[in-house]
């Protein structure tokens, strides 16, 4: 790559030359410089004119399913130093799905705010983005497509599959089926904890088709990873090439002033909507490409990803849809498998550009499905239409339901007909957070029978808060006894991508934010309509004007007090799921490293 001393091949300088070679300041490049020389570094490396590349670690011990990336950092170091470039890690806001409570969900507009500050205010041209665990993928998109300086992401990887006697045991899948085994007396508690404890064995992310295989999958297909890098389980030794490989490649893009905003286009948008659902993506997924696609500035909404999204059939036999995990979605060919498959009949925008300066077209034309048991042929689907249907209604303006999980059963039961997705109607019993939930479910005098719907609010941005993934609810005991095992839900929270309930999810507005399932109460009549996409209570307008004037007076929805500062702050400024749940004002911000130059000096 041949660029003059400090700038791109186009001649632009780099932007770390403002802190390290201005001659228009000594006072404050010999300031610059004194600090960064002092773990061993030099100044000939410093004001040598080499970009400097930030790899933004996710990892830690507190964030196990991105741990990995400690160790995958020093061959990202080999990559970006063979190419010519000098690496700066530096830790980000860790993020653990599992670990942090009241919910992960709360982080991810956290860790991106602090990745802007970090992105933007040191010096550096280029960035790694270490992804993996389900909210660190998108709060690492997310800060790049606003900072806007040349980003490419690396997937941690998914960890190894999981076996129990026999049979694969994938993350999060198991633990609701070894729940149900438990409830019935098959197995006991150091059994449970066996069972579920067998679906990790090693280091990387959830191994089944949950968000973070889903948002690392559609990472790639936003072109903001190397071809094939999503898949590769975590203790590969590929994953290792791949971490080299993504080193050397960021430094060629600094040169090339390839950013964000030249890979981020609605196209890839589209086609990451596409795959999405071929891969029975997360109902997670539209949240989280949505926030990336506001911060980037491309115009993308809830509507696209029925439009776009709903008819694509399911290829990809990963748990908790079908039966296979990660390792056999790597050795079936991984993304490049899938969008080929897809390119043929005429679903992807080929032209898409990705980090490798080549086009998803190119890189995918010749990646063909390699194991057609775990990535189906587009003739042979596991299901057709595996999209996200939107709905709206008097009860939200917007919610999804991912209709390729009903089952026949359900079908039959809600909709008396197998075929058709068709309306229903039925009681509504609501719960308000999943505490209410767990203390009423199995009290008979709510008399919840197979047709009642479920309702969960008080589980939004807000109301939670950070959105949690509890809409899914199990019905009362005395149904699962009869056979019922599940019951349609229907909430402003989310729900995990391990979980194939048939929920309908993510309503914004929610409660706390003045939608109507506030004034929904537990014994009205609800109807559902997903061929026409309606959801609405059955109750006169006046009645709805009157709860609404009746809950204003009581001062609006409650919601528990905040806990933290930070509660408190984003409560105040995050916008709904369907909008992506960003910061409201984070959006007036963008493509900072060109609209706002570099900062001051300090
Ligand atoms: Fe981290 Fe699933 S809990 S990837
Ligand atoms: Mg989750």
């Amino acid at each position: 790559m041949s660029s003059g001393k400090g700038e791109t091949a186009q001649g632009k300088k780099l932007r770390s030359r403002a802190w390290f070679d201005n001659p228009e300041n000594p006072d404050m490049t010999a300031l610059y410089l004194e600090r960064y020389l002092n773990y061993g570094i030099s100044r000939e490396e410093l004001q040598s004119g080499k970009p400097i590349i930030g790899i933004a670690q996710t990892g830690s011990d507190i964030s196990p399913c991105n741990r990995h990336h400690l160790e995958l950092a020093k061959r990202v170091r080999d990559g970006i130093r063979d190419a010519g470039g000098i690496a700066m890690e530096f830790p980000v806001h860790p993020i653990q799905e599992t670990g942090k409570r009241p919910t992960a969900g709360l982080d991810r507009n956290l860790a991106y705010l602090s990745l802007v500050e970090v992105l933007y205010g040191y010096p550096l041209d280029g960035v790694v983005l270490t992804i993996g665990c389900d909210k660190t993928t998108p709060a690492m998109l997310m800060g790049a497509a606003t900072v806007n300086i040349p980003a490419i992401a690396l997937s941690v990887g998914p960890m190894l599959n999981g076996w129990f006697r026999g049979e694969r045991t994938g993350s999060g899948t198991i633990v609701w089926k070894a729940r149900q085994m438990m409830a019935a007396g098959e197995i006991g508690y150091e059994q449970f904890i066996e069972l579920v404890a067998s679906s990790a064995p090693s280091t990387g992310y959830c191994n089944t088709m949950g968000t973070a295989s889903t948002m690392n999958s559609l990472a790639e297909s936003l072109g903001m990873q190397l071809p094939g890098s999503a898949a590769i389980p975590a203790p590969y030794r590929d994953r290792q090439e791949m971490a080299w490989r993504t080193g050397m490649r960021i430094v060629e893009m600094v040169h090339e002033d390839l950013k964000p905003s030249d890979i981020l286009t609605k196209d890839n948008f589209i086609n990451t909507i596409v795959v999405n659902s071929a891969i029975g993506g997360s109902t997670n997924a539209p949240i989280h490409i949505n926030a990336i696609a506001r911060h980037i500035g491309v115009e993308l909404n809830i509507d696209d990803w029925q439009t776009h999204g709903h008819k694509v059939p399911l290829l990809v036999n990963m748990q908790p849809a079908g039966e296979y995990l990660g390792e056999d979605y790597y050795h079936a060919g991984g993304v490049p498998a899938v969008v080929n498959e897809l390119m043929k009949q005429g679903l992807i925008r080929e032209n898409a550009p990705t980090v490798n300066g080549k086009t998803i077209g190119e890189n995918c034309r010749t990646t063909t499905i390699q194991d057609d048991k775990v990535i189906r042929p587009f003739t042979n689907p596991m299901k057709a239409e595996a999209g996200f249907l939107v709905l709206r209604g008097n009860l939200f303006d917007n919610a999804i339901m991912k209709t390729s999980v009903i089952s026949e059963e359900f079908r039959l039961r809600y909709l008396n007909n197998p075929n058709d997705l068709g309306a229903f109607e039925g009681k509504a019993v609501v719960f308000d957070g999943p505490e209410d939930y767990h203390h009423r479910i199995d009290d008979p005098s709510l008399a919840i029978d197979e047709h009642t719907l479920l309702f969960m609010r008080g589980a939004g941005p807000i109301g939670y808060p950070g959105a949690a993934e509890v809409v899914n609810m199990r019905p009362p005991d005395y149904l699962i006894k009869k056979g019922i095992t599940s019951l349609a839900c229907i909430g402003d929270g989310r729900q995990s991508g391990t979980s194939g309930s048939p929920s309908i999810l993510n309503a914004s507005p929610e409660a706390a934010a003045g939608g109507n399932l506030a004034i929904l109460k537990t014994g009205d009549r609800v109807r559902i309509d997903l061929n026409k996409g309606e959801a609405d209570i059955l109750i006169s307008a006046e009645e709805i004007e009157q709860r609404r004037a009746e809950l204003h007076a009581a001062g609006g929805y409650k919601y528990p007090a905040h806990q933290t500062p930070w509660q408190e702050i984003q409560r105040g400024i995050v916008d709904q799921l369907g909008a992506g749940g960003v910061l409201k004002n984070a959006v007036n911000y963008q493509r900072l490293a060109q609209t706002a130059g570099v900062p001051r000096d300090n």
